[in-house]
């Protein structure tokens, strides 16, 4: 069996700022009760011209310059999502042609805000195997299509963004290794995210439309209660199965949905803020894309350093969940 280690990591946010002072022209809401409820002060937002695979390009672009590898190394590629390009086919396809990849296994990965660290978990395991050596796992959206601007339970939260990490064969004695990943799925709660139009339950029509069925729907208050309790059991899980405890781990790097879940989440393990990647006040939620974005933030700045013990935690619509526990 092999290990698999991350080489490379890179991340793309769209010029365009939305902050919460536009929201306030939108809808009825305030910049103090976004702050104050969030965290959050902007978010980005896509040019017209821009999908979520052009997002994704970029991310991988930069993650495969600093594994110093090129499109054609990589054997893989998963891109999480859950505002793909178009319906079909894969976003992960339109990526494998704008990279110039081989013509290699490409796949979409729907798990929400979970995706990325779904997708890390795949390529990890299929490393494991000696299927695949090198694989690309892209975490990407551009929430902003698909949310619904004159709903202020949701709008105030999303934005788009893309992060991207490659994953890699690691060679014995190294100190970068990924260790254990922890994954899970609710449906039963599916209710409290879901878009319930333009599937084949409800496809696209004018009534569909017109009731605002296809954007994003949420109930916050629930899945705020179910986020502070999944993450921290994914969070427990993770640290228990390799012996660890909450002060051994170096960086705590958390889906980005609300500064209370991770102030709430880090508390339960004695894990100080200080050691919590936060960017959410720069981009809100970017669903798939805030673990890997926040990631490769912190390592281009030199926080997260080789051989630290990482902790990448998660949870979105589904509900989904997961951990990922690695030597960086
Ligand atoms: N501006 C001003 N007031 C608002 C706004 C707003 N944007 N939104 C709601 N309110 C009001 C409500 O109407 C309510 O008023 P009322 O008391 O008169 O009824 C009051 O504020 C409190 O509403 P709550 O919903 O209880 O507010 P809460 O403190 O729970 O914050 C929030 C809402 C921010 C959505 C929070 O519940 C949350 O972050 N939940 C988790 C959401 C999440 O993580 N989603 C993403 C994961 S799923 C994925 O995969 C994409």
């Amino acid at each position: 069996m092999y290990f698999s280690k991350i080489a490379g990591t890179g991340s793309y946010l769209p010029e365009k700022r939305m902050t919460n002072h536009d929201l306030e022209k939108i809808v009825e809401t305030s910049h103090d009760w976004i702050i104050e409820r969030t965290g959050i002060v902007e978010r980005r937002i896509a040019g017209p011209s821009e999908a979520t695979s052009d997002l994704g390009l970029k991310a991988a672009g930069r993650a495969l310059e600093m594994a110093n590898m090129s499109a054609k190394d990589i054997d893989s590629i998963i891109f999480a999502t859950v505002s793909p390009d178009q319906p079909i086919p894969s976003t992960a396809c339109f990526l494998q042609n704008s990279l110039g990849a081989r013509p290699i296994m490409a796949f979409d990965l729907v798990a929400a805000c979970s995706g990325f660290v779904y997708g890390l978990s795949l390529t990890d395991q299929m490393i494991k195997t000696g299927m695949i050596k090198t694989g690309l796992v892209v975490g990407a959206e551009v929430l902003s299509r698909i949310v619904n601007y004159e709903d202020r339970d949701t709008c105030i939260l999303f934005g788009d963004g893309a992060g991207a990490a490659i994953v890699t064969r690691a060679e014995e004695g190294e100190p970068s290794k990924i260790l254990s990943h922890h994954i899970h799925s609710d449906g039963s709660l599916h209710h409290l995210f879901e878009t319930i139009g333009g599937g084949t339950r409800k496809p696209l029509s004018p009534e569909v439309i017109e009731n605002r069925e296809h954007y994003m729907k949420m109930k916050g208050r629930e899945i705020f209660k179910h986020a502070v309790r999944t993450l921290t059991q994914c969070c427990e899980e993770a640290i228990q199965a390799n012996g660890f405890s909450g002060e051994d781990i170096d960086w705590l790097v958390p889906h980005q949905a609300n500064i209370r879940i991770l102030e709430a989440v880090a508390k339960s393990f004695s894990i100080p803020m200080e050691k919590v990647i936060v960017n959410i006040e720069k981009y809100g939620n970017t669903s798939a894309a805030t673990v890997p974005i926040a990631l490769d933030e912190a390592v281009r700045d030199g926080r997260i350093k080789r051989g630290q013990l990482v902790l990448l935690t998660a949870f979105g619509a589904g509900l989904t969940s997961g951990s990922s526990l690695l030597r960086f």
